[in-house]
């Protein structure tokens, strides 16, 4: 009965329900809207890749669900509540195309920043030692927890910025182009981790250029002319 009431739930306010989402930018040739009246519904537990040709608008895309960019129209909600600016880092997590670690912070710093404000707390310095360790060590970039993001590959820093990205467990991910500079013995262990943030309840959003990533997908999505379509 009560699974009941939470598939009801869950159908009514999806974790990310996108709607008439409008975005235009300036461009040399005039205003150009890359984004037009685009929907999109994401449930808890389930993967969606968004595939699209570069300059489609999937980086776009993925600021106004993030909430680091307004729209020009429509609506982003998270189980079924508008945002207004970016949500917590809790609510809603996200790996940037330009990664944007923070270059003060080790990369193990940068991996435990969001337990360290994670709403519930988290304070035992141990048990985030551990999850930071432990994520880290799965990426296959352990041995560099005390290093700066500068003193790593870029490669490295982007697997660094997923371990930032779900190290909170958040409720929302958005994933932009996550093996776009890794070497083919690095993307299997990214797919397990993306995987698991969603067989573990999040509701997560790949964008990617890459067939593997698909593969991982609950559904997959092609961003055309402004417009989401199911593949
Ligand atoms: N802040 C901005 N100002 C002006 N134009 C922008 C801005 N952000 C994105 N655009 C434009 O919107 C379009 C979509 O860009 P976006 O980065 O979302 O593409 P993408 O699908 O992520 O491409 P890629 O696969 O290369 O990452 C491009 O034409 C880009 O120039
Ligand atoms: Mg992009």
């Amino acid at each position: 009965m009560r699974r009941r009431a939470a598939a009801e739930q869950a159908e009514r306010h999806p974790a990310l329900h996108v709607m008439g989402l409008r975005r235009r930018f300036a461009q040399p040739g005039g205003e150009v809207e890359v984004l037009r009246g685009l929907e999109l519904r994401v449930s808890s537990g389930e993967l969606v890749t968004v595939t699209g040709r570069s300059g489609s608008g999937k980086s776009a895309l993925l600021a106004l669900l993030g909430g680091f960019d307004a729209p020009d129209a429509g609506t982003v909600s998270l189980n079924g509540v508008p945002i207004a600016g970016a949500p917590s880092w809790h609510a809603c997590a996200v790996l940037p195309q330009a990664l944007g670690l923070a270059g003060e912070l080790t990369v193990a710093e940068n991996v435990a920043l969001p337990l360290r404000l994670h709403p519930d707390g988290e304070p035992d310095p141990v048990a985030i030692a551990a999850r930071v360790s432990e994520l880290l060590d799965e990426l296959g970039v352990g041995a560099l927890a005390g290093r700066h993001p500068a003193e790593v590959s870029f490669g490295q820093q982007q697997r660094v910025a997923l371990a930032r990205a779900i190290s909170g467990r958040p409720r929302v991910l958005l994933i932009d182009e996550p093996t776009a500079h890794l070497d083919v013995g690095s993307v299997p262990a990214v797919l397990r981790a993306l995987r698991r943030c969603a067989d573990e309840g999040g509701a997560v959003i790949v964008a990617t250029h890459d067939e593997q990533v698909h593969g991982i997908a609950d559904r997959r999505v092609r961003l055309l002319d402004g417009l989401l379509a199911e593949l």
